[in-house]
């Protein structure tokens, strides 16, 4: 252990050294069962042949070479997120949270070129949009702005899955310009919005001449059962970020833009050194080949249900159990107590899961998941919380 690291993370003591598919193994050689893909990133598992290739043979080609040049991998990604999405262009940074602030910054100039002075973006409580001093501000939780005093100012909240509130801010607030909001609320506990939810978001924003911009960093790229989770919906947003899964591992943050908001950002409104490189760029475009290819969303649909029905059969009787809340494979298992220590306990049936808003147990598995594998994640949940114990020390 060295002393040579910022405190940021309070990491369990278990190093990873090696990945296949659904599969992690440590030091010791020991077998663990992937049910969280680094919080929805290895969406096509660890070492995935077809992504491994493109990498390496990337690297080997070109790594780098900066915005100031055209990129070829990057273009070819940009009309694939555009084919798949139906939206119009594409800004690539390096993360969420870069992706976030580029939907913000485009939100600013949005109003500030219709003579809007200071425009407010309304954001929701719960929600969760990165780490940077914007995405924090934006971030619906004390707990990630405590102490980072002052915020980014403005931002205007409501409360998640709440159309009266947004209306109400829509009759008093003229300085708005756009909502910022994920399909399902990640961090926040996997709520799922009730049916219809964006399409009276989307029709609120056409009213009042606002910006609708949807968060799909944690539930894009096929984890909903659909590329994109606003495909549910039947609307199309005017700006969509991306990042976690879209590399696969590789970093790569992407803020998609349509219609009139496609051609907001002009040179010299924003840039990345690193960002739309050539590596990440083809990494990514063989992630989204591969879940065509592939057909990764019907494989995502299949195996949800079999999830779900598998965690309710068995967790019928458990009274701990609040809800069972899921949209393709973004589940949330919501205990009537903290459950924290439960990701302790699974670890030691060499299993990884995650506890997101203290009393949620949140999976994230591969979505090249199979049959048996699944059967093999429901079965050891159940065990866990069955068995669970809140003082568990393993
Ligand atoms: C919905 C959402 N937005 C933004 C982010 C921030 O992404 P990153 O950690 O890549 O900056 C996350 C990360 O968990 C997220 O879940």
């Amino acid at each position: 252990m060295t002393k040579h690291l910022v405190s940021a993370y309070q990491s369990l003591p278990i190093s990873f050294v090696k990945g296949d598919g659904v599969y992690l193994w440590d030091q010791n050689g020991e077998q663990y069962l992937d049910a969280l893909c680094g919080i929805s990133v290895t969406s096509l598992g660890h070492n995935n042949p077809v992504v491994t290739r493109a990498i390496q043979e990337q690297a080997a080609t070109l790594i780098h070479t900066s915005n100031l040049y055209s990129i070829e991998w990057q273009q070819k990604l940009a009309d694939k997120i555009c084919s798949l999405s139906l939206m119009d262009k594409v800004f690539f940074g390096n993360s969420g949270a870069e992706a976030n602030e580029a939907a913000i910054k485009l939100a600013r100039l949005y109003g500030n070129r219709q003579g809007i002075k200071d425009p407010q973006i309304v954001v929701m409580e719960h929600s969760f949009h990165g780490r940077t001093m914007a995405t924090l501000s934006a971030t619906g939780s004390r707990k990630v702005q405590a102490g980072f005093e002052p915020l980014v100012s403005g931002f205007v909240r409501a409360p998640f899955n709440n159309l009266e509130s947004i209306e109400a801010i829509a009759e008093n607030n003229n300085k708005v310009v756009a909502i910022l909001v994920e399909p399902v609320l990640g961090e926040g506990g996997i709520i799922v919005p009730d049916p219809g939810y964006l399409a009276k978001l989307r029709e609120i924003c056409d009213h009042n001449n606002w910006l609708l911009m949807l968060d799909e960093i944690q539930t894009g790229i096929a984890r909903s059962g659909k590329m994109f989770a606003f495909q549910h919906s039947n609307i199309t947003p005017d700006v969509m970020t991306l990042a976690k899964a879209l590399g696969n591992g590789m970093p790569i943050g992407a803020c998609v833009t349509y219609g009139k908001a496609a051609d907001i950002i002009q040179p010299g409104n924003h840039g990345s050194t690193f960002g739309g490189n050539p590596l990440a760029c083809r990494t990514a475009l063989s992630v989204l080949e591969t879940i065509v290819d592939q057909d990764i969303t019907g494989n995502v649909v299949a195996r949800s249900k079999q999830l779900i029905d598998l965690l309710q059969q068995g967790l019928r009787e458990n009274s701990q159990i609040k809800q069972i809340r899921h949209l393709g494979l973004l589940i949330g298992i919501e205990l009537n107590q903290n459950c924290q220590t439960i990701v302790k306990q699974a670890l030691d049936q060499h299993l990884l899961i995650n506890v997101t808003a203290e009393k949620v147990i949140r999976l994230l598995p591969p979505l090249i998941i199979d049959e048996q594998q699944t059967a093999e994640i429901a079965e050891k949940v159940i065990h866990c919380i069955t068995t669970f114990q809140p003082d568990y020390i393993s």
